[in-house]
């Protein structure tokens, strides 16, 4: 099949985060830390959404399911929405595994070249310019749906990309039209890297046609009040790869891409080539509610006084685990560091969702401004930096605080003012969010 080279406008950054809810979730924690990040705001309001997955990617995730059951993928039908089969990837990945892993029907829907903002260039390919289907009215106005069925269309013996057929839909293939809102309520599992600008959207669309997915996000999304919810009542977790590592993806030809990541995507292998440049993204990971083996893994812990004693983190030997004022919780830094014998609650880093396992812990809450656990809300505080400069604000509430008994040097902390002339102010220093979790079974 032909492929199509697609280009964009230079103008276009590939943001370093990638969608709303990223840049949501860490417009709140630069707010707590004072910063801002125009990154982030540029990266949304850019809503560049082309980034497309490397094969090498989809094949370890999807490996993944399958040695978990074999049978993952037999007699589903599965959806690849915003994709397009003639370049991508998925499509390709699941047409030639059709056979092995007895897909019962594989259907992929693209977006229309008219309703992608970075496009500038669109041409297209021989397969849809030389198919009797062909219209040139709605080329670029309409997406197409591709479908393979059990059916060796071309009669060479083999069910395979070859034999796909195809049709123009009646709109542009958004996935939140009716048309392509039927075919997820037809399909069994839904599959893909949705556009990173409507990313919360997306996994709306998912849980409300109640199908299994797995599909490409940011990791940073995970501290969103409506991400949270479904990974703390289990319906949604971390896939079982490319967590903590960068995923590389391709952009379109012209493409603005950042030197380092380029570099970097090179040096994973992926330099630029005729049909597209690359670039890498640190927090991207997999969403998913497929199970595998990785979450039924227990992490293998040591007690309290080991940790204590034996810890690799100088600071869980010196310090220990520091209560937190606004939580009934413990701080645990480090996910490795979690203390096996400890049946109270304790607060440990976003990154502990990598090895969470639901029958070994329990999740509870998020240190979030809007989380039920929080024990205490501070009046407006004065954050105070290192250089002595004052600032007022209230992110004191949106994470962990603890509380000093003298104003802390070198670091930045809050003030927060007594009661009363007489009573003098308290200080306090936070730390980075925590999702509060407790071991299975010791309520
Ligand atoms: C992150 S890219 C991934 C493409 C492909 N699934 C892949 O992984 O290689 C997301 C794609 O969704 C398309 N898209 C953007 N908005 C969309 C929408 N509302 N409905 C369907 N597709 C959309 C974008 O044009 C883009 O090609």
């Amino acid at each position: 099949m032909p492929k199509r080279v697609k280009t964009a406008p230079a103008s276009d950054e590939a943001p370093e985060e990638l969608d709303e809810a990223t840049a949501e979730a860490s417009d709140d924690a630069a707010t707590a830390g004072g910063y801002t990040n125009s990154n982030l705001s540029a990266a949304r309001a850019a809503k560049n959404d082309e980034f497309y997955t490397l094969w090498a990617d989809i094949e370890r995730e999807m490996n993944a399911y399958l040695e978990y059951d074999a049978d993952v993928f037999r007699d589903k039908t599965i959806l690849l929405p915003c994709d397009d089969p003639e370049w991508s990837n998925f499509a390709k990945f699941f047409a030639l595994h059709f056979t092995d892993y007895g897909i019962k029907k594989l259907i992929s829907t693209s977006y229309a070249p008219d309703s992608k903002p970075a496009t500038i260039t669109y041409q297209p390919t021989l397969f849809e310019s030389q198919d009797p289907k062909f219209d040139e009215t709605k080329t670029r106005s309409h997406g197409k749906k591709f479908t393979l069925t059990a059916e060796d269309i071309n009669n060479d013996g083999v069910v395979n990309i070859d034999d796909l057929q195809w049709e123009y839909l009646d709109g542009d293939g958004d996935f939140r039209s009716d048309e392509v809102t039927a075919l997820r309520d037809e399909a069994d599992i839904v599959i893909t890297n949705p556009p990173f600008s409507l990313f919360r959207e997306f996994i709306s669309w998912l849980v409300e046609g109640e199908v299994k997915f797995s599909i490409v996000g940011s990791s940073n999304a995970v501290t969103t009040k409506d991400l949270f919810a479904l990974i703390k009542g289990n319906k949604l977790w971390k896939g079982a790869t490319a967590n903590n590592t960068d995923m590389v993806f391709g952009v379109p030809k012209g493409t603005t891409v950042k030197e380092a990541d380029k570099a970097k995507a090179k040096r994973l292998g992926y330099p630029s080539d005729d049909d597209y440049d690359y670039t890498r993204l640190g927090n991207s990971c997999w969403f998913t509610n497929i199970d595998h083996g990785r979450r039924h893994e227990a992490l293998q812990l040591m007690t309290m006084a080991d940790n204590r004693k034996y810890s690799k983190h100088a600071d869980v030997k010196s310090i220990g685990y520091r209560q937190m004022d606004n939580y009934d919780a413990i701080e645990v830094p480090y996910t490795d560091a979690i203390p096996s014998d400890y049946t109270g609650v304790m607060g440990v880093p976003i990154s502990f969702l990598d090895k969470y396992n639901p029958d070994q812990f329990e999740i509870v809450s998020l240190t979030q401004t809007w989380s039920d656990e929080s024990t205490k809300t501070y009046p407006t505080q004065t954050l105070v930096s290192p250089d002595g400069s004052r600032k007022t604000v209230g992110a004191l509430n949106s994470g962990p605080a603890f509380k000093v008994a003298t104003p802390p040097k070198g670091v930045a902390y809050y003030e927060v003012k007594g009661e009363d002339e007489k009573t003098p102010p308290s200080y306090y220093i936070s730390a980075y969010k925590r999702i509060l979790i407790r071991r299975k079974g010791a309520k």
